[in-house]
């Protein structure tokens, strides 16, 4: 009876080691959706965007279709710009199909990182559509672990929102900026913004960890990028390394206007001074915040441990 349960006991350890997550060595191609946060191209660090760094950390591939403006659908948060579901899935899947794609589902692990555009300005927090709420924008990211399953993929790290309400647009102690230069409560802003980044987060948690189940062969790691901005924006020093003095609250690229303005008063820093910030204005975290991403996001990937990621199958 004994020996029984201590065989059992073994038996499950084994199943959790390798059972959850992707084995070292396993991944060689990462392929990227999203919004700016992850755009190659246009990029909102101003920079490097994290999946060029961590493609570099990880020695993978990368396959970026990450677009900047993006929401995760156009039927639901409206942006004229190309949405997850109606432009970076489909140009994926048209990809696959001619053969100008070629991915080893085991060796492919892919991302998203997606909210910013949904929870923002002319989106949600101002009003859009009276039919759409928090409930299904996340019912709709949480959608791209399931449409790219039934299209063959396994490999999946779903990178959660930051807590927006940190950001320079989206503080309580805010100025008018490029995004926004009309009347605004900013205190109410933020408030709102701090529940629907933490209902939000927690939504796709609860759907993600009943859908991780219900996919076999899955491996679903949940990225989160909420308590890792939340930790940069309390322990700077620990992240930032320029050479001006460590600003969390800031941008490296402050664009000051008047309500209603049209012009901008830019303060710009330059050079080693910009590792300093944890933003590179007042919406996009800095070129520094994203190598510490792609820095968690390529130990994820290749296996290793990180402290912001959890495996849920
Ligand atoms: C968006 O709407 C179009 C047209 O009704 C539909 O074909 C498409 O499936 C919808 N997309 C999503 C993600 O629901
Ligand atoms: C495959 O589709 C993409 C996207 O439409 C296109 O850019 C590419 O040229 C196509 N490749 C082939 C081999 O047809
Ligand atoms: C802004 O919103 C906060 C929180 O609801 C409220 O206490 C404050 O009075 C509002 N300020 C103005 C100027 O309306
Ligand atoms: C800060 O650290 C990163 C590595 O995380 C490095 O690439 C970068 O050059 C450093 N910045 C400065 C100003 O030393
Ligand atoms: C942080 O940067 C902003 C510019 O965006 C500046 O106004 C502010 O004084 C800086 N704060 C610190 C603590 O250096
Ligand atoms: C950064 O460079 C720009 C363009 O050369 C310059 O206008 C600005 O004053 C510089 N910023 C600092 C803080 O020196």
């Amino acid at each position: 009876m004994v020996l029984a349960s201590l065989l059992y006991a073994s038996v499950l350890t084994a199943c959790s080691v390798y059972g959850a997550g992707v084995r070292p060595g396993q991944i060689k191609h990462l392929v990227t959706f999203g919004d700016s946060y992850t755009d190659v191209v246009l990029t909102g660090d101003a920079a490097t965007a994290w999946p060029v760094y961590a493609a570099g950390y990880a020695h993978v591939a990368l396959h970026p279709f990450a677009r900047a403006g993006a929401t995760c659908s156009n039927n639901l948060t409206f942006r004229p710009f190309p949405p997850l579901f109606e432009s970076q899935i489909p140009l994926y899947l048209t990809e696959k199909a001619n053969g100008s794609l070629r991915l080893p589902p085991d060796e492919t692990i892919y991302t998203l990182w997606i909210g910013t555009n949904d929870l923002g300005v002319s989106t949600l927090l101002t009003g859009s559509d009276p039919g759409v709420s928090l409930v299904d924008v996340t019912e709709c990211m949480v959608n791209w672990v399931k449409v790219l399953y039934e299209s063959g993929a396994r490999n999946f790290i779903f990178q959660n929102m930051i807590p927006l309400e940190l950001t320079i647009l989206y503080a309580a102690d805010s100025y008018p900026n490029k995004y926004w230069a009309f009347e605004r409560n900013t205190t109410e802003w933020s408030i709102i913004m701090t529940e629907m980044t933490r209902s939000g987060n927690k939504l796709t948690q609860l759907m993600l960890q009943a859908l991780a189940p219900t996919l076999p062969g899955a491996h679903i790691a949940l990225f989160d990028s909420h308590s890792l901005f939340q930790d940069m924006f309390d322990h700077p020093a620990l992240y930032l390394n320029g050479t001006a003095p460590l600003n969390v609250t800031g941008t490296w690229n402050a664009c000051v206007t008047t309500i209603g303005g049209t012009t901008l008063d830019c303060t710009v820093a330059n050079g080693t001074d910009r590792d300093s910030f944890l933003w590179a204005d007042e919406l996009h975290p800095s070129e520094q915040a994203d190598r510490i991403v792609a820095r968690e996001i390529a130990l994820t990937l290749e296996g290793k441990h990180s402290r912001w990621a959890t495996w849920l199958s």
